[in-house]
C-alpha cells in the first residue's frame, strides 16, 4: 500500500498585534524539496505549511495545509497524523510566542518596550511520543557544537534520524547536512542542492522502512 509522509514546512509566524510578529528566515525550500522527492518516490505527501515564497502544488497525492501559527501547526498536525506512516519535521517552528496577543496595533511611545514570550509545544516531540510504528525524522539547525547538539536532540526527542545544518543553511539553496540516526550511525552528504539533499533524506528514510518489514 502507498505511504504517507507527513511534513512540516517553512516558518511559523507568532503575532503581536495585527502587524507585527516573530519570525524566522525560513524559506521553506527543503520542505518543497522534500515533498516533491517523495512525491517522485511513490509516496503520498500531506504537507502542513508555514508561510513562505516556496508555493507547493497541490494534487491527488499532494495535500497542502496553510498555517500561519505553531499552535496551527501542531492542530493540523495532530488532526493529520493518524493517515501518515512517516513524519518529517523540516519546519523551522517558532520556539517562542508572545504570552498575549494585542488586537490594535502597539504604539511605539514607549523607549523601552517588554515583551513577554512563552514556550511553543514542541511538534515532533508530541509525534514521537505517540508514533507508534511510524518513522520520525527531524531537523537540527545549530551554530556551535553543531553535531553534539543535533544528537542531543535526536535522543532527546526520539526520532530515528536528524538532520544536523549549520546556519548558513536558512533560505540557501544549498546545504551541507550530517544525518544522525538512531543506531549511532553518521552520513556525511557534502554540500549539495536541496534537491540532492533531500533525495539523500528520502532514500534513508526507504531503508528504515524496509528494515522494519523485514
Ligand atoms: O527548534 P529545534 O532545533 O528544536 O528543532 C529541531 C526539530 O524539532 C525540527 O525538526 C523542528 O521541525 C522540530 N520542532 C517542532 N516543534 C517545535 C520546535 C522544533 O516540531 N516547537
Amino acid at each position: 500500500m502507498t505511504k504517507t509522509i507527513l511534513i512540516t514546512s517553512g516558518p511559523t509566524r507568532e503575532y503581536i498585534d495585527p502587524v507585527r510578529f516573530i519570525s524566522n528566515a525560513s524559506s521553506g525550500k527543503m520542505g518543497k524539496a522534500i515533498t516533491e522527492t517523495a512525491l517522485k518516490k511513490g509516496f503520498n505527501v500531506i504537507v502542513v505549511k508555514g508561510p513562505s515564497e516556496s508555493k507547493i502544488k497541490t494534487s491527488k497525492k499532494c495535500r497542502v495545509i496553510n498555517i500561519v501559527s505553531a499552535e496551527e501547526m501542531f492542530k493540523a498536525v495532530k488532526e493529520n497524523l493518524k493517515f501518515a506512516d512517516i513524519f518529517i519535521g523540516v519546519a523551522a517552528v517558532a520556539d517562542y510566542k508572545p504570552v498575549s496577543f494585542s488586537k490594535v496595533k502597539i504604539k511605539k511611545n514607549q523607549n523601552i518596550l517588554n515583551l513577554k514570550l512563552k514556550k511553543n509545544q514542541d511538534i515532533i516531540k508530541y509525534v514521537a511520543e505517540h508514533k507508534g510504528f511510524k518513522t520520525v525524522a527531524g531537523f537540527a539547525l545549530e551554530s556551535d557544537n553543531v553535531i553534539k547538539y543535533a544528537a542531543k536532540k535526536l535522543k532527546e526527542k526520539k526520532l530515528d534520524m536528524i538532520v544536523a545544518n549549520g546556519p548558513e543553511t536558512i533560505s540557501s539553496d544549498k546545504s551541507n547536512p550530517v544525518l544522525l540516526f538512531a543506531d549511532g550511525r553518521e552520513k556525511k552528504l557534502g554540500r549539495g542542492t536541496k534537491q540532492y539533499v533531500a533525495k539523500e533524506i528520502i532514500n534513508e528514510i526507504i531503508k528504515i522502512e524496509s528494515y522494519k518489514t523485514c
